[in-house]
């Protein structure tokens, strides 16, 4: 079986969803100390939307199939996210394209569960880039920044880019 042929349909079939809850203690040992950190500054994040185990689990359902389980991405066709992703945020409305690029936007995962894969990319995959203002995503952040899906998320990102170079701030990684 290829990477690509894993589909969230057919692994939550497998019952991997249910085998993989049994990380609810390090869930609330990882709330407890985020609600005491930087998470404390906007609303505070869920359990869920910061138990990055749970995020990775999410990620590894919805999103590792196109993007590599380690975020290599597939250089020609898509793009990396591992230490690379977290350029984005530097530009006003970066925060939001992660958000709102069609495989975040329409993912089926609910908004604190896709809230959980975004801190999970961005405090795991991105722990060595992150800027130390980075406060994680929350559900109700990403209920308002997922929709619409971006209809031409390369043009976004080419205007998140300029924006970046203009401003002598590094870019995220080409990947065509
Ligand atoms: C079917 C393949 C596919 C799946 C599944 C997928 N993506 Fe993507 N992703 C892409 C492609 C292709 C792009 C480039 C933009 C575009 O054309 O949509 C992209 C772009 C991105 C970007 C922007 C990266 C950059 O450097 O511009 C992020 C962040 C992202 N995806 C997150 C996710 C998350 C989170 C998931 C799972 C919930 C996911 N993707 C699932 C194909 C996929």
């Amino acid at each position: 079986m290829t990477i690509q042929s894993v589909k969230p349909s057919t692994a939550r079939a497998s019952g991997f969803r249910a085998a993989s809850r049994v990380g609810a203690c390090a869930l609330f040992a990882f709330a407890a100390l985020m609600s005491g950190g930087s998470a404390r500054a906007s609303e505070p994040a869920s359990a869920r939307a910061t138990d990055l185990q749970l995020g990775r689990q999410n990620y590894v359902l919805d999103c590792m199939g196109c993007h590599d389980s380690g975020g290599a991405g597939d250089i020609g066709r898509i793009p990396p996210l591992k230490n690379t992703s977290a350029r984005l945020l530097l530009a006003p409305k970066g925060r939001e394209y992660i958000a709102r690029v069609p495989g975040s936007s329409s993912a089926s995962l609910s908004d604190d569960e896709l809230a959980g894969v975004l801190n999970y990319i961005m405090l795991d995959l991105n722990r060595k880039i992150l800027p130390p203002t980075f406060k994680p995503y929350t559900a109700e952040e990403v209920a308002r920044l997922r929709a619409p899906e971006l209809d031409n998320p390369g043009k976004v990102r080419t205007e998140l880019i300029r924006y970046l170079r203009e401003h002598s701030k590094p870019s995220p990684t080409a990947y065509y």
